[in-house]
């Protein structure tokens, strides 16, 4: 069989001896087979290994993904191939697409980048927001996937096509068949960028071996920063560091998911047992496109777990769906945590403190409610001890499985809270307990210690994170509230309002001398 791929590397190669044949005859640089040198000469920047890796491939390459660590310069070795591929070919017969998962991330991070390159290199016609026009013809466009469904792609036409998925790993199955179709000509390019975390994603398919891509692979310890790799003092400054990665070595600890994708850029084992699985925790960290406005009734509380012996002692706040740690500290003195959480409490204007008892977190919770009745601030404390029963003793085997699962999974999931105010290592803690399911099919979580084991680290500032989310006063039920009773008779089982001595208005039963709450 024919492989397209093979002609268009095989075009590729016979063109650029015919260009190099004539660079030797003294006529002008083709850069359209040459991403590199075009960005050095052209915008006069420089280029580290890997970027030079992405652009080549690029050229070469019908399809190219790339999995990296963070700030590896990614999404600006996308940006510099977008204003390449327009720069060199004939005005009307290319385009570039871009998308991301949210239009902040297409808008604030790519196009930003689009747009200082059109500039420092005087590119041909001028660029919006997420647009680039030459004359009346739109050239290249940015869009985030609810902006259009896949037939909004139907009007480009053009010979050559660009396709950079930004942030791919959030991007939903249904938009890389659109964008594959837009690139099913030899002529056309499709390049995927973005964080590997999520191993059960589209993302990670076409970074397995015969999936048709060109992959490569960048982790932290390739920047040159690293290496010694000889980059001007600017370029260094930008791009991941030493300490980046001795920090993170630190919060997460090698070998842990957070390290493998986003130190290493490699997709972590598919962990099905993870409480909160890392592409969750990290999705609810991406700026939204729409910020929601305050609500008057936001809930504004604080979470505390207190550390004893050499533990942490960690303070989070919550405002609505907004999570911020606010002070975390080793101390051995209680009262000294009395103290920080009350300076919360005064900075944040937190109506309630919910405290993890255990341990000496027990006399804090004493000394801050009799601070309470003496006016000294005017938060409601509340001890919550996570060895107890939890609410729904079926699902759960303690209130500690019961947090973590209602609380960390189940705002995680759809992306209920917003992490960005939280810190890399509590996400780190928070996508680490993996869970099980006892033999009456109760919900077990892993053992704090067992946590602690693997982390090397209590994973303190996780459950800081969850108490401050945590709604310790259980709502009440309607049935108690309403005085609601169930008939006693099985076959009726009808609601009525409870009275002693009363009988069921509907088959005459007596209801007995307490009421019989109904059960769901
Ligand atoms: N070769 C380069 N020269 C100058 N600045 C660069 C270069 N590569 C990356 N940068 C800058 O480094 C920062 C991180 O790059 P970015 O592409 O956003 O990283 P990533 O997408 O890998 O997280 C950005 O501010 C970007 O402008
Ligand atoms: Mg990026």
């Amino acid at each position: 069989m024919i492989d397209p791929d093979e002609i268009a590397r095989e075009a590729f190669f016979r063109l650029r001896q015919r260009r190099k044949a004539m660079a030797v005859a003294g006529e002008t640089p083709n850069w359209g087979v040459d991403p590199v040198g075009w960005v050095q000469r052209r915008l006069g920047e420089t280029i580290w290994s890997k970027q030079r890796d992405i652009l080549e491939s690029v050229r070469d390459n019908r399809r190219t993904v790339v999995r990296a660590s963070y700030d590896v310069g990614k999404s600006w070795s996308a940006s510099r191939l977008a204003a390449w591929w327009l720069d060199t070919h004939a005005a009307g017969s290319a385009f570039v697409v871009s998308t991301a998962p949210t239009f902040n991330q297409v808008r604030a991070i790519l196009w930003r980048e689009i747009n200082r390159a059109h500039a420092k290199g005087k590119l041909l016609g001028r660029v919006n927001q997420t647009e680039w026009w030459i004359g009346n013809e739109l050239v290249g466009l940015g869009r985030k996937p609810a902006d259009y469904d896949p037939t909004s792609f139907t009007g480009i036409h053009a010979r050559y096509v660009l396709v950079i998925i930004d942030e791919a790993g959030g991007v939903p199955a249904a938009l890389w068949d659109a964008a594959d179709s837009l690139v099913s000509n030899a002529d056309s390019r499709i390049l995927a960028i973005g964080n590997p975390t999520d191993p059960s994603s589209k993302f990670a398919d076409i970074c397995k071996p015969g999936s048709g891509w060109h992959e490569i692979g960048i982790s932290a310890f390739d920047s040159p920063n690293l290496t010694g790799e000889a980059v001007p003092p600017d370029v260094s400054a930008v791009l991941v560091s030493k300490l980046w990665v001795e920090e993170k070595r630190n919060d997460w600890g090698e070998g842990t998911p957070m390290w493998t994708s986003l130190v290493e850029g490699r997709f972590p084992e598919e962990a099905t047992d993870s409480v909160v699985p890392l592409a969750w925790a990290t999705r609810c960290r991406v700026a939204p496109d729409i910020e929601p406005l305050p609500a008057m009734d936001e809930a504004n509380e604080l979470g505390v777990d207190v550390g004893g012996g050499g533990d942490e002692t960690v303070i989070y706040h919550r405002m609505g769906p907004r999570a911020k740690l606010l002070w975390h500290g080793i101390t051995p003195d209680p009262m000294v945590v009395v103290g920080q959480v009350i300076n919360a409490i005064r900075d944040t204007g937190a109506t309630s403190v919910k405290i993890d008892v255990i341990g000496i977190g027990w006399g804090v919770v004493g000394r801050l409610k009799e601070q309470f009745e003496q006016h000294v601030h005017g938060a409601e404390i509340y001890g919550v001890n996570v060895a107890e029963s939890p609410r729904d003793a079926e699902k759960f085997h303690k209130l500690r499985d019961e947090i973590w699962w209602e609380v960390g999974r189940e705002n995680s999931r759809p992306g209920l809270w917003d992490l960005r105010g939280a810190s890399d290592a509590t996400i780190g803690q928070l996508i680490s307990p993996k869970y099980s399911v006892d033999s009456s099919g109760r919900i077990k979580v892993e053992k704090k210690d067992e946590t602690r084991a693997r982390l090397g680290r209590s994973p303190d500032e996780a459950d800081a994170l969850l108490l401050a989310f945590y709604n310790p006063v259980e709502a009440p039920d309607p049935g108690e509230l309403y005085n609601i009773t169930e008939c006693l008779n099985t076959r009726c089982l009808r609601l009525f309002v409870f009275d002693p001595g009363r009988r069921c208005p509907y088959c005459g039963t007596p209801c007995g001398d307490k009421r019989n709450p109904k059960k769901y």
